[in-house]
This record gives C-alpha cells, sequence and structure tokens, in this order.
C-alpha cells in the first residue's frame, strides 16, 4: 500500500491529530529496515537459526555461557552498526506533535533514542547494558570483553556476566511494565508497530488499551492478532507508511509542535 491519498492513512492520522494521550507499542519491526534482523521472520528471523530457549534463557547461558555471549556480542555489533530508519524518525516527529506520546518498546537495541524519542520505556531490557547473572553488579564493558568468546567475570563476586536483556522465564522489570500499564490505561490511542503480538505481557498491552476505550493502530507488513483488534490496519513496512502518517498529522495540526525539539 503506498501513495498518500490512502484512505487509511488519512484516518490513522486523524485518529492520532486529535488524540490527547498517544501510546506507541513497538517490536522487532520497526528495526527490520534499519538491517537489525527480527526474530519470527521465517527466513531471516533470528530464531530461524536458533532456539529461543538455547540462547536467550538462563538455561540456554547455564548450558553454554560462551555460545550465548557470541549470540548477543553479534546482535550488539549489528545494533551498532545500524541507524535509525525513516519510521523511527516519523515516531520521534510524532512525539514532539502529540500533547503526551510514550513510546513503549519490546526492542532492546537504542534505534528509538537515536532518532530523538525521548519518553521511552524498554519492557525487554537494553543489550547495550550489562550486568551480572549471579549479583546482578552493574557492568561496563571493556573492548576486550566486547571481543571475548566467553562472557566476563564479575569485579564483585565472580560470578558471569551477562546482558541486560529479559530472557525467556524471567520477568520484566516491575517499575517499567507498571508505567507502561498505567499508560495503556490512560491513553485514547494506542499505535502499534511492528510487532507480531506473540509474546506476553507486551501483547496484552492493545487489549488493556482497548478495554480502557482506546483506538488502535496498527503498522505491520502482515496481519496479525492486533490488527484484528484494530480500528485502522496500515499494512506495510513501518520505515514506508509512519512518514506519511506524521506528514499528515502534521499537516492537520497546521505544523504546530506541542513539544519542543530535543536540545
Ligand atoms: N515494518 C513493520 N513491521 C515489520 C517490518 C517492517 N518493515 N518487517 C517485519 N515486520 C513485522 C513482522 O511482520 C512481525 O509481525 O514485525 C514483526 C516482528 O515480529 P517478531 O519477530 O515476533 O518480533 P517482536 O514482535 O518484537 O517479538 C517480541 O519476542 O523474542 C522475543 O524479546 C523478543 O522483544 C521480542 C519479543
Amino acid at each position: 500500500m503506498t501513495g498518500s491519498a490512502d484512505p487509511r492513512i488519512e484516518k490513522a492520522a486523524q485518529l492520532l491529530a486529535h488524540a490527547q494521550r498517544i501510546v506507541c507499542l513497538t517490536g522487532a519491526g520497526v528495526s527490520a529496515e534499519s538491517g537489525v534482523a527480527t526474530f519470527r521472520n521465517a527466513e531471516t528471523g533470528l530464531w530461524s537459526q536458533f532456539a529461543p530457549q538455547q540462547l536467550a534463557s538462563q538455561e540456554g547461558f547455564s548450558a553454554d555461557p560462551g555460545l550465548v555471549w557470541r549470540w548477543y556480542m553479534h546482535r550488539l555489533d549489528m545494533v551498532e552498526r545500524a541507524w535509525p530508519n525513516a519510521g523511527h524518525d516519523a515516531l520521534a516527529a510524532l512525539e514532539r506533535l502529540a500533547a503526551s506520546f510514550t513510546l513503549v518498546t519490546q526492542n532492546v537495541d537504542d534505534l528509538h533514542e537515536r532518532a530523538g524519542s525521548r519518553r521511552i520505556l524498554h519492557l525487554h531490557g537494553r543489550i547495550s547494558r550489562f550486568h551480572c547473572n549471579r549479583c546482578h553488579f552493574e557492568h561496563d564493558l571493556l573492548p576486550s570483553e566486547r571481543r571475548a568468546s566467553e562472557p566476563p567475570a564479575c569485579h564483585n563476586c565472580g560470578g558471569l556476566i551477562r546482558p541486560s536483556v529479559v530472557w525467556f522465564g524471567e520477568n520484566l522489570p516491575r517499575r517499567v511494565l507498571d508505567h507502561a500499564w498505567r499508560e495503556a490505561e490512560r491513553c485514547d490511542l494506542l499505535l502499534v508497530v511492528g510487532t507480531s503480538g506473540v509474546v506476553y505481557p507486551a501483547a496484552h498491552l492493545p487489549l488493556v488499551a482497548k478495554q480502557s476505550g482506546a483506538r488502535i493502530v496498527d503498522v505491520n507488513p502482515e496481519p496479525s492478532e492486533i490488527s484484528a483488534l484494530a480500528d485502522v490496519f496500515l499494512q506495510g513496512p513501518s520505515g514506508e507508511l509512519l512518514p506519511q502518517v506524521t506528514q499528515h498529522v502534521r499537516i492537520l495540526q497546521g505544523g504546530a509542535q506541542k513539544q519542543p525539539p530535543p536540545e
């Protein structure tokens, strides 16, 4: 679907332009056009090569800490080589146009930050941060540790250092999750971008928003269970669609920015 005359783009822009409190939930798809692999894409997804439990769980880390370490260093390199795409930029612009905008992301990359988004909640942690798997001591990675084939030892207790991302079977950070839930319950528009909506509790957020009376806009090349809930489903790549939506919001609002650009 292309071309800005598309009525669904218009309708999505109308909903966003008139919303008082916007929450945006993003998944790996928003970073796909930056060259950062998604998880469940059958051909190129990260999980197509490895089993999630093998590489993103305590069991996998205990079984083979070196394999998990090398996989996360590979993903960290991929993220650091990537650049925000037009979809990330459009969401940062939308935040400045909106009266209230909270970005809740499942992504562990920093592409939203690098695009200029400010109010960001990372539900699944950050791949660029590290802590001890035993004592939770925070750890700043040395270049030599980046290149190592095994995880470094904690300076505090000798335990193994791991990335500060949420693994399968682990709880999401409570404070972040509560904040995201409160925002979803208060928003009048939830914009969902690039998530398959299969991993809970993040995937529950659209239902929380819907039950609180919010309208939903979903952006994804593939329909999902969230698309079925959506008032508007924009089928296509977010890097192509979000700039069109944001441009229409800008026109509807007469270009007025409601929030100052980042200093
Ligand atoms: N623009 C928008 N969406 C896209 C694009 C694109 N260019 N390319 C792919 N997508 C969509 C896919 O259609 C899919 O619905 O992005 C979604 C990616 O889904 P997943 O790979 O399942 O990623 P995500 O939904 O973020 O996974 C949630 O699961 O593995 C865990 O912790 C991991 O945070 C992740 C969580």
